[in-house]
């Protein structure tokens, strides 16, 4: 028996464990001490992407590259993604990438028939002052405890603040609202 025979095997039961019928997401390959199974393939149910996920690891180990995958497959679904990019790294998805030997390399040894394509996205920012739109709510919608958050107000002050929004809710009238939007900051 070879050295690699008994990761290939470790490969497949791993894999058994993500074996699905059906339209799935497409994260890779398993990897196993270093060796790839291209077989061995890791998939997860599109019907299952609306529950709770982790994606842990130490540096560079490809957690932003996972996030990129799951949304650019979720967008080639038709599926809306929502995505926080803290540190500016996940906007990468609207550029086409460029293929080198490595990575067809790469690619011919996970079983990947990888395309270089971009993705759609649209920039959105909180406040006024970054380059995408800004996100903005209605007073209504944003409501009198994220409200007090915002201004700082102690409970007294929070307390009447959501009174002064329970009045005209109460008797079913927005009006004072309807035409008012203020912008999401994060200060
Ligand atoms: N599955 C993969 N196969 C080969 N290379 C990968 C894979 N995933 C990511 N990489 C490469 O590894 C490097 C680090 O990836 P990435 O930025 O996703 O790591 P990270 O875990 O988000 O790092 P950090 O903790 O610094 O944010 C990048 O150059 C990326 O192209
Ligand atoms: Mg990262």
């Amino acid at each position: 028996m070879s050295d690699s025979e008994p990761q290939a095997g470790a490969a497949q039961e791993i894999a058994k464990g993500y074996a699905t019928e059906g339209a799935a997401l497409e994260l890779g390959t398993v990897l196993v001490d270093g060796q790839v199974d291209p077989a061995a393939r890791v998939r997860i149910p599109l019907a299952m992407i609306n529950r709770h996920g982790l994606v842990a690891g130490a540096t560079g180990t490809g957690k932003t590259k996972t996030l990129q995958v799951l949304a650019e497959q979720l967008s080639a679904a038709g599926v809306p993604t929502l995505l926080a990019d803290v540190k500016g790294d996940l906007s990468g998805l609207t550029r086409v990438g460029q293929a080198n030997d490595r990575i067809n390399q790469r690619a011919k040894e996970t079983g990947d028939d990888w395309q270089p394509a971009a993705f759609g996205a649209q920039f959105l920012s909180l406040g006024t002052g970054g380059m995408g739109v800004p996100v903005r709510a209605t007073i209504t919608g944003f409501g009198p405890i994220l409200l007090s958050k915002v201004l700082g107000l102690n409970d007294t002050q929070e307390s009447t603040l959501g009174l002064i929004f329970h009045w005209p809710t109460a008797r079913a009238c927005r009006c004072w609202t309807r035409r008012t939007s203020v912008p999401l900051s994060s200060t």
